[in-house]
């Protein structure tokens, strides 16, 4: 199995590609982050791995937004200034407590060990600030699909570790003190259906099946609806975990 590195040093570019012709297809994944605590004007909001930075144009107006991302090749387009691309994900190059809000979007599932990063995570948030970890859920339809289908198809295989009941045992002995952890349901919207198999096929570098392929296999494994303006809206789920330092 190839490290995280790995992939996404072969992968961060068409992962990016895909984000940056379809900035909005995300756009309930990153809301959903703060529907158990919404940062305030002022705060300084923490993004770790930060991919392309997507997450800051999501923040409301006031807050700053400090990224980390290890891998350079998500930063190819150059939109966005990412915190030292290229620095390793450990450890993070940030003082003690100098962010009030963390959050960690769909980057921990090939760590093997993430009791490290919850750690480092911890020692870079202030005292009473917060910890947002959003990952796929162990067991999940998103699960089945990504190590299934696109582990089959893509350029660099697919095998995730995600996040399950240990994940909360391990947040604790970082020091954190979970305040709330569900599944979490929402869409990926496309204005048109064709637009769907053409995003998840850069994002996840699917480069051996067609895109009838591809959007047979989101249909059957993962679900979609027809919204009322002609759009696409296609399932998809992460376990989220609101967390404090007390
Ligand atoms: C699927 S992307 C998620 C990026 C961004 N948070 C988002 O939601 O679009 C996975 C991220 O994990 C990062 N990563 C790279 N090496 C890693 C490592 N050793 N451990 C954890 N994450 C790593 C990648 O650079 C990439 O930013």
């Amino acid at each position: 199995m190839k490290s995280y590195d790995e992939l996404f040093t072969l992968r961060g570019s068409t992962y990016d590609q895909a984000m940056t012709a379809f900035p909005d297809a995300r756009r309930a994944e990153f809301d959903q982050l703060f529907r158990n605590c919404k940062p305030d004007a002022g705060s300084r909001v923490g993004d770790i791995p930060a991919g392309g930075g997507y997450l800051k144009s999501y923040l409301s107006s006031g807050c700053e937004w400090v990224g980390h991302e290890p891998c350079a090749s998500f930063t190819n387009h150059g939109a966005v200034e990412v915190g030292q691309p290229g620095h390793p994900l450990l450890p993070v190059p940030w003082p003690d407590a100098h962010v009030d809000i963390v959050c960690s979007l769909a980057g921990v599932h090939h760590l093997e060990d993430k009791r490290p990063l919850f750690a480092e995570i911890h020692r870079v948030t202030r005292p009473g600030g917060r910890f947002v970890l959003s990952d796929v859920e162990h067991g999940s339809a998103v699960s089945a699909f990504l190590d299934g289908f696109v582990g089959e198809w893509n350029s660099t295989g697919h095998e995730g570790l995600y996040l399950g009941e240990n994940t909360l045992a391990e947040l604790e002995g970082a020091g954190w003190e979970v305040e709330h952890a569900a599944t979490s349901n929402f869409h990926w919207q496309f204005a048109e259906r064709p637009d769907m198999a053409a995003f998840c096929s850069r994002l996840f570098d699917i480069t051996r099946a067609s895109a009838d392929q591809i959007d047979n296999a989101i249909e059957d494994m993962l679900g979609t609806t027809r919204l009322p303006d002609g759009g696409t809206a296609m399932n998809w789920s992460l376990f989220t975990i609101t967390c404090v330092k007390r």
